[in-house]
């Protein structure tokens, strides 16, 4: 494979075996956390948000394929290649945060997973709590599943875990006696659709104000409709996933962007490890990109 970093930047060792990440690009002024020494050499730099924000995190194939479809369980793990980068950079993005936000169509696709930092990368485990400590964050980041139908495999483990479940009314229902013990009804609203908005807005009631979500496309692209997300990490894998008549979805569903309403983003960060990009973009406000005569990218 190509060659390593051999000094650690940050100065710490990082957590396992892992190789750090190879800084390519950073844009000046980010907010910083003060990540513990370990993670910092492994991330190849520091890291940080300011809250209120709402983070996603995605690893999509060169050819833009995120998920391959429902006979396919764990499809992100297999667009990832399971690659140890990848896993520690979902496990940072997780400990970071508040809450991690999925749809239900995402649990259902991911049996035995559970949403914590240390589930995808236990070697960091340690660093992770020692940075959720210094940010005064819970243990666990909370698990918040949106499902309209409530349809949910309430044996899955991390739900069995506990988890805040926002659902309609209908989903309550289907719900009732039949979510487990260690889980909350965040929200049950009348209709069939969730104001995205209106989720979040519980969850800052609860203190809870770093927001990341794991998608999927579909839960993307209501938080897109409503102008929510603050950021993008993308990792790019390289493999070509390839698409025949089935349905192998991007980043979005449910949405058109282009051309009406295109969507611009600017690159924060650029990483390296071997052939894998870490990718994290700013989205633009929708203001800075109203006209036609705005300066954009052609
Ligand atoms: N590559 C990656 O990084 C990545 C990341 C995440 C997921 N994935 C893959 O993506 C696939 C799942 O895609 P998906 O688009 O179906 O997943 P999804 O967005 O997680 O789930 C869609 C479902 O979430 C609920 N939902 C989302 N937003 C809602 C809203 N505003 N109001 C009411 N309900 C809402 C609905 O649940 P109900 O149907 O229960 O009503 C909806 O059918 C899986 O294969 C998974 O592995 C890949």
């Amino acid at each position: 494979m190509a060659e390593h970093t051999a000094t650690h930047p940050a100065g710490g060792t990082p957590p396992g075996s892992l190789e750090p990440l190879e800084l390519l690009y950073e844009e000046a002024g980010q907010p910083r956390f003060g990540l513990p020494p370990a993670l910092a050499t492994a991330y190849g730099g520091d890291l940080g948000f300011t809250p209120p924000c709402v983070y996603a995190n995605f690893v999509t194939s060169i050819d833009g394929v995120v998920a391959l479809g429902p006979e396919y369980p764990s499809s992100g793990s297999a667009i990832s290649g399971r690659e140890p980068a990848d896993r520690f950079v979902m496990g940072l993005l997780r400990a970071c945060a508040d809450a991690v936000l999925i749809g239900a169509g995402t649990l259902r696709a991911t049996p035995g997973h559970r949403w914590t930092p240390d589930h995808v990368c236990p070697q960091a485990a340690p660093d992770f709590a020692e940075l959720r400590r210094s940010l005064g964050r819970a243990t666990q980041p909370d698990l918040v599943v949106v499902t309209a139908s409530g349809d949910v495999p309430t044996e899955h483990p991390a739900l069995q875990s506990g988890a805040l479940v926002a659902t309609t009314v209908d989903g309550a229902r289907r719900l009732d006696g039949r979510l487990p013990a260690a889980c909350t009804i965040l929200t049950a609203v009348e209709g069939s659709t969730l104001r995205m908005a209106d989720v979040l807005a519980a969850l800052r009631a609860h203190g809870r104000t770093a927001v990341l979500t794991e998608g999927g496309p579909h839960l993307i692209g209501h938080l897109l409709g409503e102008d929510l997300l603050d950021e993008l990490f993308l990792t790019t894998s390289p493999v070509l996933a390839g698409r025949t008549d089935t349905s192998r979805p991007g980043l979005i569903e449910g949405l058109e962007l282009l051309p009406n309403r295109p969507a611009w983003m600017e690159l924060i960060s650029t990483r390296r490890r071997d052939s894998y990009l870490f990718l994290r973009y700013r989205l633009r406000p929708p203001r800075a990109h109203a006209g036609p005569e705005s300066a954009l990218p052609r």
